[in-house]
């Protein structure tokens, strides 16, 4: 798509551009709860929050590397508002540049990670852990049906895979070298995975978000991540197993919009 047949579609839908509006007027009092968020869970000053999401947002050829692909195979233009969140957690990248600051701020060894298609989350945490200098991801993920030639919008893009494509079709080539992905059902691939790595500083969890599988994958995870470590959760407004999880492991809840971030206690053993 270019821009002529971006501005006809967006002049056709008055509701497109009402939408674009009201990110762009919500943006700034969300941008202060996701730094308030990142600030609380890690213990970073708001500043340097504010810092690491402004370097990956101004990060132009990695966020026109990743754009790039998502052009090449879905009905995607690009826009400021991609950077901008819905009060709903409805985003493009929103959520990913606040796992981009967490990986900067905590400089962590090992990150786990599910749902894995199409590669936003991982691109990234992966662009972060490069320039960190440290660290490796792995994404356990199943991948979707494939689209079989069909054009998808932007949203389907988690929902199908591109035809020829797989797992992580998004991310940029020149960031795999710290990248594992684990093709297959989290509930048979988490658990050996976690096994192998014995501790995680991060476990971020973005698959099935049925109430049963994400309170599954948070128990399974959760003894892994080393104490002072991050849970982390997509999409926790759909039902109640965050803030059940939470209460029941007595973690302070560190979420905004849509997103769930939790820190373990330095003094919590196993639970
Ligand atoms: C919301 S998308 C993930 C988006 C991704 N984190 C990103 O930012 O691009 C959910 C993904 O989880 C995968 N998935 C669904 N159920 C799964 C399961 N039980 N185990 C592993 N992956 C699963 C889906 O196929 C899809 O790829």
């Amino acid at each position: 798509m270019n821009w002529i047949e971006a501005a006809g579609i967006a002049l056709r839908r008055p509701r497109m551009i009402a939408n674009r509006a009201r990110l762009m007027l919500q943006y700034g009092r969300f941008r202060r709860l996701r730094n308030d968020s990142l600030s609380r869970l890690t213990g970073a000053s708001i500043a340097e929050a504010d810092h690491f999401c402004g370097e990956v947002e101004h990060d132009r050829g990695f966020t026109a590397d990743v754009r790039g692909r998502y052009r090449e195979h879905v009905r995607y233009f690009p826009f400021p508002t991609d950077f901008m969140v819905a009060p709903d957690g409805s985003t493009m990248f929103f959520s990913c540049v606040a796992l981009y600051a967490l990986t900067r701020i905590v400089r962590p060894e090992r990150i786990v990670e599910t749902g894995g298609t199409p590669g936003k989350s991982s691109s990234f945490i992966l662009r972060a852990l490069e320039r960190n200098g440290a660290g490796h991801l792995w994404t356990v993920d199943l991948a979707p049906p494939s689209a079989d030639g069909r054009e998808l919008n932007p949203c389907e893009g988690h929902s199908f895979t591109p035809h020829g494509l797989t797992s992580g079709w998004a991310i940029p080539s020149a960031l795999l070298e710290r990248h594992t992905v684990v093709s297959g059902d989290a509930r048979e691939k988490l658990p050996p995975l976690l096994q192998s790595l014995g501790s995680i500083d991060i476990f971020i969890h973005d698959s099935d978000h049925s109430h049963e599988h994400m309170m599954w994958e948070f128990e399974v995870a959760f003894p892994y991540v080393r104490p002072g470590g991050v849970i982390w959760s997509d999409d926790i407004l759909g039902n109640s197993a965050w803030p059940h999880f939470c209460r029941s492991h007595g973690l302070e809840q560190c979420d905004f919009t849509s997103q769930g971030a939790a820190r373990k206690r330095e003094s919590s053993f196993g639970r």
